[in-house]
C-alpha cells in the first residue's frame, strides 16, 4: 500500500450532515473524524458546529438543553452560545468576579451549501480547498440522501468506491449490469482541483440506470480530496448531480453520504422506486467491506495494479501530496497527469 496511514486529512472540510436534519432549536450529537461534535441551527437559521463536551466537567452539551440560541449544560446549567461562548455560570454569587470569556467550548467552521452541511477539520479553513460548488443546480436542495456505515478506515472507503472493476462483481443486478456484460472501457483522465476527472463523455451502455433518463446522457465523474466524488450528467438542458462524500466517523468506520440532484421530472416520478436502489447499491459497497475486514485484521501486504487500481493510487498520491504541502507551509501541487486508462468492467 502507498499510504503511509489511514488517518484522514486535516486541514479540510467534510461532508457532515443534510441540512434539513438540522432543525433551529435541536441538537444533533455526531462523531465525525473521531471527535465528538454538536452540530445544530441557531434561531436565525444558521448552522454551527462545536465540541460536544462542556468545558466544566466534561459532560456532552447534547445531553442539556438548547432554545436556539444557548446551549445550557444539564450538569451545573452552564450556558453557551453558539460560537461556544460562555454567557452564563448560575453557580456564581453577584460580587464574584469571574472571567467567563476565559472558558470556551471548542468552535468548528461550519458552511450550510447547497442543502449539505459540511465542517473543517483545522485551524486554516481560509487555505483550504473550499467544499465543493456542485454545478448546473443553482442553490437547489438535494432530492434525495442515502447513507451507509462502512466498518473500514476512510482509506478502503474511497478506493472501494473509485474501483472501477468491482462493479459487475458486487454491484451485478439485473437494473444496474450483469456479469456477463463485462467489456473493455477506455476513459480519458486529467487532474482537477484537488484531484481527478474522468473527462466527459456518453456513460457506459450496459447500464440500464442511464437509459431511463433518455437523450443522449454525457457524464463527468471527478473526484477531490479529501473524499469527494461528483457525477455530473447532463441530458439536454437537464442535470442530474450524483455527489458521493465520505466522512469518517472514526479510524474503523466511514461514513458514505450519497446526494442526488436532479431537474429532470423523470426522476422526480420514479423517486419512490429510486431510492430502494440506490440504498441496495449501498448495502452491496457494505457487505463487501464487512467481507474485507475480516482479512485485513492480519493486516495483509496489499496490491495495487495498473490499470484498473489506478485512480486508487492518484488518491494516496494527492492525500499524501495534501498532508506535505501543509506540512512544508507551500501551495498544493497535483501530481496527476492526463492519461487514458483501460480496463474491464
Ligand atoms: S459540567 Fe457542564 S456545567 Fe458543569
Ligand atoms: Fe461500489
Amino acid at each position: 500500500m502507498e499510504a503511509d496511514s489511514a488517518a484522514p486529512l486535516r486541514e479540510m472540510w467534510y461532508y457532515a450532515v443534510p441540512g434539513d436534519r438540522l432543525r433551529p432549536g435541536k441538537m444533533l450529537p455526531k462523531q465525525l473524524l473521531g471527535e465528538p461534535l454538536l452540530l445544530g441551527r441557531d434561531a436565525a437559521g444558521k448552522v454551527f458546529a462545536l465540541r460536544n463536551i462542556c468545558p466544566h466537567r466534561g459532560i456532552p452539551l447534547s445531553d442539556g438543553r438548547f432554545d436556539g440560541s444557548e446551549i445550557e449544560c444539564c450538569y451545573h446549567g452552564w450556558r453557551f452560545d453558539c460560537a461556544g461562548r460562555c454567557t452564563a455560570i448560575p453557580s456564581l454569587v453577584a460580587d464574584q468576579a469571574f472571567d467567563r470569556s476565559m472558558i470556551a467550548v471548542e468552535r468548528y467552521p461550519a458552511i450550510e451549501r447547497q442543502g449539505n452541511v459540511w465542517v473543517f477539520f483545522g485551524s486554516s479553513p481560509d487555505r483550504a480547498p473550499p467544499p465543493p460548488e456542485l454545478p448546473g443546480i443553482g442553490e437547489r436542495v438535494p432530492d434525495l440522501y442515502e447513507t451507509v456505515t462502512l466498518p473500514c478506515s476512510i482509506d478502503h472507503a474511497v478506493v472501494g468506491l473509485m474501483d472501477p472493476a468491482h462493479g459487475p462483481f458486487v454491484h451485478t443486478s439485473w437494473w444496474w449490469r450483469q456479469r456477463g456484460s463485462i467489456h473493455e472501457k477506455s476513459k480519458a483522465f486529467g487532474p482537477s482541483p484537488w484531484g481527478f476527472s474522468m473527462l466527459r463523455h456518453s456513460p457506459s451502455s450496459n447500464s440500464y440506470a442511464y437509459k431511463i433518463l433518455g437523450g443522449k446522457p454525457e457524464t463527468e465523474i471527478s473526484f477531490r480530496l479529501p473524499s469527494v466524488r461528483i457525477e455530473h450528467i447532463t441530458v439536454g438542458k437537464h442535470t442530474v448531480i450524483n455527489l458521493t462524500a465520505v466522512t469518517p466517523l472514526s479510524a474503523q468506520e466511514t461514513q458514505i453520504n450519497q446526494v442526488l440532484y436532479w431537474t429532470t421530472p423523470v426522476l422526480t416520478a420514479l423517486k419512490p422506486v429510486l431510492r430502494p436502489f440506490v440504498k441496495r447499491f449501498l448495502d452491496q459497497d457494505r457487505a463487501v467491506m464487512v467481507r474485507q475486514r475480516e482479512g485485513l485484521k492480519y493486516n495483509p501486504p496489499l496490491a495495487l495494479i495498473d490499470d484498473a487500481d489506478t485512480q486508487a493510487r492518484w488518491y494516496y498520491r494527492l492525500k499524501a501530496e495534501y498532508a506535505r504541502a501543509k506540512s512544508e507551509g507551500r501551495d498544493f501541487v497535483n501530481p496527476v497527469k492526463e492519461r487514458v486508462l483501460r480496463w474491464r468492467s
